[in-house]
Parts: C-alpha cells; sequence; structure tokens
C-alpha cells in the first residue's frame, strides 16, 4: 500500500506512477480522516507526500500518528519538494519506530513549487523527468534498497523542523470580490476548513496550509495574505494531469 496526500497534483501524479511501476495500490491518506487506527498488514508500505517547511503536512503526521503496521515492515517514503527537507524523513521513521518498525529507503522528488514560485525553466524541467526519476526510485524499491538507518524510537530531532501552526501566517487568507461561491475550494479542502456564506468563501481554523484553496481558485479570488511579498504575489499552480474535479473525486474516495 502506498499513502499519499496531495495540494495541487504532484504528489498525486508521483504516488500513482509508483503504483503502477511497482504493480502496488495507492490510498490517499483522507480515506482514514475519521478512523481512529489504520492497521496495515503488507511486507511493503510506501508513504508519499509533499514537504511542508522541512517536515511533512501536519494533516499527514495526524495520519501517521494512527498507524500501525507490522515490525519487518519494508518502509519507503518518497517526499516530493521544491528545494529542501530537513525533517520530513525522521517524522516518517518515528512513527514507524512507535511500531517497533523504521523506514528503510528514502527519496525526494523535486517538483514544481507550490509554496515559492519556480522559474518557468525549472517547472518544465522538472516535470519532463519526473516520470523517468520516479521510475529509478520504484527500481530501487522493487529491489528492496535500504539507505535509510532508522534513528530508532526516542530520538526525534524537533530542533530542524518548522512546526506550522494554526494561528501561522500562512493559513491568512482574503477572499476578493471576484469570489461566485462556485464552492471549488470547499470541496477540495483536505480539512474541510471552508465553508459558503452569502455567496463568498469563509475560512475556519483547522487549516493544514496545502494552498490548494488558492491554487485551485477558478477566479484568482483566493488571496494569501502572509505578510510575505514572495507568497502574496506569486501566480497559481497545478499539475498539468491534475483538475480539480479529479481531486475533489480523490478526496470523497470515488
Ligand atoms: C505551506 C507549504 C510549505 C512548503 N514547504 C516546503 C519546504 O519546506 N521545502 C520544499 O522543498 N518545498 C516546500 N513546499 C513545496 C511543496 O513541497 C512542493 O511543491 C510539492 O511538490 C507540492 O506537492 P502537491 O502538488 O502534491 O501538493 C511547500 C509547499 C507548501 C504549500
Ligand atoms: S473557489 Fe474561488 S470563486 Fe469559488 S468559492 Fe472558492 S474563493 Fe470563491
Ligand atoms: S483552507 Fe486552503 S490552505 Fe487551508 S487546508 Fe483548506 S485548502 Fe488547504
Amino acid at each position: 500500500m502506498i499513502f499519499y496526500f496531495s495540494g495541487t497534483g504532484n504528489t498525486y501524479f508521483a504516488a500513482r506512477k509508483l503504483a503502477e511501476a511497482l504493480n502496488d495500490t495507492a490510498v490517499n491518506i483522507l480515506k482514514f480522516k475519521d478512523m481512529e487506527e489504520v492497521v496495515c498488514e503488507d511486507d511493503v508500505i510506501g508513504f508519499v507526500y509533499p514537504v511542508y517547511g522541512s517536515d511533512c503536512p501536519m494533516i499527514y503526521k495526524r495520519f501517521l500518528r494512527k498507524l500501525k503496521c507490522r515490525k519487518d515492515v519494508y518502509a519507503f517514503a518518497v517526499a516530493t519538494l521544491n528545494k529542501v527537507d530537513y525533517g520530513s524523513m525522521n517524522s516518517i521513521d518515528e512513527a514507524l519506530c512507535e511500531n517497533g518498525a523504521g523506514l528503510s529507503y528514502s527519496a525526494w522528488l523535486y517538483m514544481p513549487g507550490n509554496c515559492m514560485v519556480s522559474p518557468d525553466k525549472v517547472t518544465k524541467e522538472r516535470l519532463a523527468t519526473a516520470e523517468e526519476r520516479l521510475s529509478a526510485i520504484a527500481g530501487k524499491v522493487r529491489n528492496q534498497v535500504i539507505n535509510y538507518t532508522s534513528k530508532g524510537k526516542g530520538i526525534p530531532e524537533d530542533f530542524l523542523k518548522l512546526e506550522l501552526g494554526p494561528e501561522s501566517a500562512l493559513t491568512q487568507f482574503e477572499i476578493l470580490d471576484s469570489c461566485d461561491g462556485c464552492g471549488v475550494c470547499a470541496a477540495i479542502c483536505p480539512t474541510d476548513n471552508i465553508r459558503i456564506e452569502n455567496g463568498k468563501a469563509v475560512h475556519g481554523k483547522d487549516c493544514t496550509i496545502c494552498f490548494a484553496c488558492f491554487h485551485w481558485c477558478p477566479k484568482q479570488a483566493t488571496k494569501l495574505k502572509t505578510g510575505f511579498k514572495e507568497l502574496d504575489e506569486r501566480s497559481q499552480y497545478t499539475h498539468p494531469e491534475m483538475t480539480a474535479a479529479k481531486l475533489i473525486r480523490d478526496k470523497q474516495g470515488e
């Protein structure tokens, strides 16, 4: 089983390609949102997620805390990212250590950024080579290559992690007058943090900072108000093979 989460499609694409190459099944972690425990008896488990603030997304960590797996599992993690990741693999390893297991293989797939802007040239190059790079990763997983030394239970490296809390500047959005209440953002939001009131989108406080609402808005009516110029003035990005309808169906488990 490959467990994934995706806000703008990069990770969805990666997880699906890996599943295809490994003859495995990829499942969106949102499927387990309301479960207290996720039991997986597979002898190979994959964790595929985007890096947020040099760590796994908060929603992915919520899922990791529920996971129950075998002690002798071969566990691999593939993080999609734009630039840098100090802590996410350690978070995966910690969750596995809670089960008496550990992370065996880690790989990074550089993709277009959906937080900081990637220049067009970089976006094109990364999209063009992603499939080839994923195929190389799948080859390593198939051969059960081990490249990660598990840190063991109780040795967290929190000093390198940037926790993106619910009151973070990155959760501040402004809804512009161009919002027509279409509901795309509300349907796509992985935490159901957006409701439509009086024909306009209204954000709540349970934000996992995926920026899906910003990137998928058909009217460009969701404006980031982080106070960081590079973020607040950035343009929308979505993976070319992903659509809002596909992501909503995926969230609903269809
Ligand atoms: C809030 C936020 C924080 C991010 N932080 C990082 C980061 O620390 N390092 C990095 O390399 N990329 C970072 N990114 C970029 C994403 O990891 C990258 O674009 C990823 O491929 C997006 O995957 P998705 O399309 O499946 O959502 C961040 C993205 C978001 C939305
Ligand atoms: S997707 Fe955009 S236009 Fe539609 S409700 Fe949300 S903010 Fe408004
Ligand atoms: S409110 Fe927007 S950024 Fe926050 S979790 Fe929902 S879609 Fe993602």
